[in-house]
């Protein structure tokens, strides 16, 4: 497989599958990504958090109520209970199998498969450094780093990764509010990527972004006319729960 820098600069579009396959199983989960694989998705993003022991799982939230049937911090809990959680049922009984998975077993089901987005959740606590450097072990153990893109709304996180890193690829999520351009965050972080929401893209973003040889992620494009909005203002990184639906539309755009 190509590695990741070729393959963003020569695909002008390509579908992520926004925490894996989550419209068609629970999301950050095996089946979320064994679905989006099979629904045509080229990427698959997943959220990545520390246990107590700073294991890290791929969760989204900071806490297990949502999209578990435990309670409490994640961050508190040891990966051994954390592990015999039912990760699945919440979104339907025929998932209740479901477990989270640790980044590791991810990047192992994921490789060979298709590239990774990594989001970094922004550590509540000062510990970035720490969560920064347990995800690195981890995607580096794997041999997952040409393969994986690193974001965060932690542009601290980014700004590390990159001075340590620099032959890797990051992309800054927009904060909610920052009306700042893609350029000034690339300027402030070093990314090569600018990712907003759809309600966020914005003719001036995209200019700002591609006069300076920036590329656009947009999440989350789950309807149509989100999509139509998305594909004529040019950005590269579609981000959706429904990887089938946009690998079919994008297929009927090009036909
Ligand atoms: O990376 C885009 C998107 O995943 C950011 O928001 O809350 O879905 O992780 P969230
Ligand atoms: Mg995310």
């Amino acid at each position: 497989m190509d590695l990741l820098r070729s393959f963003v600069s020569e695909t002008q579009r390509f579908v992520v599958a926004h925490r894996g396959s989550s419209g068609t199983a629970p999301e950050n989960t095996m089946a979320s990504f064994r679905n989006a694989i099979a629904d045509g998705a080229r990427m698959i993003e997943l959220d990545v958090q520390l246990t107590a022991s700073n294991d890290v799982i791929v969760f989204h939230d900071d806490v297990l109520g949502r999209t578990t049937n435990g309670q409490g911090q994640v961050r508190t809990q040891s990966l051994a209970d954390l592990q015999k959680l039912d990760a699945g049922s919440w979104f339907s009984d025929q998932f209740i199998n479901e477990r989270i998975p640790t980044l590791a077993e991810a990047l192992d089901f994921l490789r060979d498969k298709s590239f990774v987005n990594i989001e970094i959740k922004p550590p509540k606590e000062s510990d970035f450094r720490l969560r920064l450097e347990k995800v690195m072990e981890t995607v580096f153990a794997a041999k997952m780093e040409t393969h994986t893109l690193f974001s965060s709304f932690h542009h601290r996180t980014l700004r590390e990764l990159k001075e340590r890193y620099p032959q890797l690829h990051t992309a800054a999520i927009n904060v909610p509010g920052d009306k700042r351009m893609p350029s000034e965050l690339s300027r402030e972080t070093g990314c090569e990527g600018f990712v907003c929401s759809i309600h966020e893209l914005t003719q001036k973003r995209v200019d700002d972004a591609h006069k300076h040889n920036l590329y656009i992620g947009v999440y989350t494009i789950n309807r149509k006319d989100q999509f139509d909005k998305a594909y004529k203002m040019g950005v590269k990184a579609l981000v959706t729960n429904f990887p089938a639906n946009l690998t079919q539309w994008m297929s009927e755009q090009q036909a």
